[in-house]
């Protein structure tokens, strides 16, 4: 046996984004690709902006001795100061690059996070719905997650705009939970650390502002990339910012820098360090992404749909029309229409929309969401 028990465990576990691709590669093979329309995939239909390639090309014409050398394991200072000036401008608070790790991805800082604070046994706090890859990532470094805060809880772990709500926590919400954390560190005697998983912050509607998580408690660490904010989900980009007052930063900085060494990630990727310098106020059209909820929300409530429209993201997660949500995706898989269940995030009874698909799939999908709801009109 090749796999672990552990390993196979889990696999079973976190299989159905797999289970949903082998359906739908079946389903393509047997319909034909135009009759199948997959909205089970959080992969950005936009491109990055024209400056990402202006950038790109500008280095390729002139690159710089040492480009692809090894480098500071927190990631180049100046893209460090880069992603800090752009924080301190959105916060107000005075960061530097000493607050900032540069990282593979939000999923590279979110096991970087978690490997510097958890001991055997430590619990991580998360909201169902959540994003599933969030109970491997604690497994990972010893920790287990839980949905309430007591003795054993060393991080309490937000995702706001949400996957796979679109939901964006606002600040009076943002505020109750830092008074929370803060109450349950002074009765409980421990320090707990609010993480912030962010990677959709800029994946905002209808003009909102996002409300940051620093404001409100200073154990406080963001863990983001520019996966969909600047459509780079493949170039693993990414990095990890710490509140700039929290009292033992010094500590915290080298704990995060060791283990982006020694989790083998070694430094975040060089050339997309160099680009995304200069890239911190640049955003893919979010607009599309806008124009796409609003005509999906329509119509889906259009047919009767129980659904919270999202503010952020590319996600919706309906109600399904029964209780047992796995057999309502195979019933709309019947009509050509791949959605992920609602269980695998935690809140069985929901499913999982993703709509940064192109339009056309979008509006394929229609008569398939129409015909499964009215089964049980
Ligand atoms: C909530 C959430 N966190 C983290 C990630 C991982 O992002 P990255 O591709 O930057 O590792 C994703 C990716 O879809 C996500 O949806």
């Amino acid at each position: 046996m090749a796999v672990s028990r552990k390993i196979k465990e889990s696999m079973e576990q976190g299989s159905m984004i797999r289970r949903m691709f082998e359906q739908g590669a079946a389903l393509r093979l047997e319909r034909g690709g135009e009759n199948v329309f997959d909205l089970s995939l959080g992969n950005p239909v936009v491109e990055p902006p024209a400056a990402f390639f202006a950038e790109l090309r500008r280095l390729a014409d002139s690159p710089e001795p040492g480009m692809h050398r090894y480098m500071p394991n927190a990631g180049y200072v100046e893209t460090r100061a880069a992603v800090a000036a752009q924080l301190a401008e959105e916060t107000g608070l005075a960061f530097t690059h000493d607050e900032v790790v540069m990282t593979v991805g939000a999923g590279g800082a979110l096991n970087v996070v978690l490997k510097t604070l958890l001991d055997p046994g430590d619990e991580v706090v998360v909201f169902a719905p959540y994003f599933v890859e969030y109970l491997f990532y604690a497994d990972n470094h010893g920790g287990s997650c839980r949905a309430s805060i007591n003795g054993s809880t060393k991080v309490v772990l937000i995702n706001s705009p949400n996957n796979p709500t679109g939901v964006v926590y606002d600040a009076g919400l943002l505020a109750r939970l830092g008074e929370i954390i803060q109450t349950k560190e002074r009765q409980l005697g421990t320090e707990i650390f609010l993480l912030s998983d962010e990677p959709y912050r800029r994946v905002l509607f209808d003009g909102l502002e996002y409300p940051h998580v620093f404001h409100h408690h200073r154990r406080s660490i963001v863990a983001t990339s520019h996966s969909k904010d600047l459509a780079l989900p493949g170039e693993r980009i990414g990095y990890i910012a710490v509140h700039p007052d929290y009292g033992d930063k010094g500590e915290l900085m080298d704990g995060l820098i060791f283990c982006n060494r020694t989790l083998g990630f070694v430094n975040a990727p060089a050339l997309m360090q160099r680009i995304v310098a200069r890239l911190q106020s640049e955003t893919v059209d979010v607009g599309e992404y806008q124009a796409k909820r609003d005509f999906l929300y329509g119509q889906l409530r259009d047919m009767r749909y129980d659904v919270v429209k999202p503010q952020g993201a590319f996600y919706m997660f309906p109600r399904s029309p029964i209780d047992d949500d796995a057999r309502f995706v195979d019933e709309l898989m019947e009509y050509g229409v791949l959605v992920v269940p609602g269980g695998g995030f935690g809140v069985p009874g929901h499913f999982r929309i993703s709509y940064c698909v192109e339009d056309k799939t979008l509006a394929g999908a229609l008569p398939g969401f129409q015909a499964a709801i009215e089964r049980y009109a």
